[in-house]
């Protein structure tokens, strides 16, 4: 029987940021100074999670942390943002994921994954946690956490009915054809869909044809999210194209967990798919004006205040 007490279950990862801001990045060989460092709460599940939660929803989180001041901060973190956090396993055997990242003058981003804990969230684990998974009516998941444990996810999901949501970053290349009919929601970005397909995600002409590959394989709906290009969907009732709204970017990093966590609470509230396109492309758009991953996500109330003057509706073709 279900037992539903958050509008958002998360199965995927948490990282501490490792964030030094350069002119550009280091090539090969080379040793550069950078201008900056900071300690950012991070990991892709972390950062949707904060995502959905300041975008409005109720949260619940599945994942590991270390035993370590890492892990520490980050739990503490979530839970300042109220996400129930009961599923956040402290292990003394590892320590806490880390990301290195590299954020360059024109707002690009390098990054280095160490999966720490996040590596130990295995199915049996997360079997421990049936309970947590089937407490909401929106499951989320990410590739930052063993393989396995994702299609564990996927399929225990789909069994309890849930709009299952598949983020499949970082890029590991195609997906087993059995998970995708798993998925309701399937959201790369370019890169990923190019790993998912092999076609060259360059144009949103490429994103419609990567995004029909992927329909065609069993995702009910694909959604490739194309930066300042803005996002494409294809799902049952056809193509719709969404031009992103134009901001000054200071740092990418985060922006793709923002659209996605952002979209999923717009969901849970009960919006239209279009208009949770619409709210999840403004929260993304502000998290790139700031720096760093969770920090740089907007709350509910800045997204609404978000003055975007592009056209209403999407562009068909
Ligand atoms: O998507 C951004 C995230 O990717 C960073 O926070 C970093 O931890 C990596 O997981």
């Amino acid at each position: 029987m279900n037992n539903q007490q958050a509008d958002i279950v998360i199965v995927g990862s948490l990282n501490m940021d490792l964030v030094i801001r350069a002119k550009r990045m280091p090539r090969p060989g080379e040793t550069l100074a950078g201008d900056t460092f900071t300690t950012v709460p991070g990991g892709k599940g972390a950062n949707q999670a904060v995502a959905a939660a300041r975008l409005g929803a109720s949260v619940a989180m599945i994942g590991c942390v270390g035993d370590d001041a890492y892990g520490e901060r980050l739990r503490a973190g979530l839970m300042v943002e109220s996400i129930d956090c009961r599923a956040v396993t402290t292990l003394s055997s590892v320590s806490t994921g880390v990301a290195s990242i590299v954020v360059d003058e024109q707002s690009q981003n390098a990054i280095l994954i160490v999966a720490g804990a996040n590596g130990e969230l295995t199915p049996g684990l997360l079997e421990q946690f049936d309970n947590v998974l089937d407490s909401a009516r929106i499951v989320i998941c990410q590739l930052e956490v063993p393989v396995p444990t994702v299609h564990h996810a996927l399929t225990r999901a789909r069994q309890l009915g849930k709009t299952v949501i598949l983020n499949p970053a970082p890029a590991v290349g195609p997906l087993p054809a059995d998970w995708y009919p798993l998925i309701d929601y399937l959201v790369p970005n370019e890169t990923e869909a190019q790993a998912l397909t092999g076609i060259v995600v360059d144009s949103p002409q490429a994103a419609e044809q990567a995004a029909h590959m992927l329909r065609e394989a069993g995702a009910r709906n694909v959604i490739v999210t194309l930066g300042e290009r803005g996002v494409l969907k294809v799902g049952e009732e056809g193509c719709g194209h969404w031009p992103a709204p134009v901001v000054k970017a200071l740092d990418s990093t985060a922006a793709g967990d923002t659209f996605v966590g952002g979209f999923a609470a717009a969901l849970a509230a009960g919006q239209s798919e279009g208009d949770a396109l619409r709210f999840a492309q403004a929260a993304a758009a502000l998290s790139v004006t700031r720096a760093g991953a969770q920090p740089s996500i907007p709350t509910y109330v800045e997204v609404k205040e978000f003055a975007w003057n592009e056209k209403d509706s999407p562009a068909q073709h």
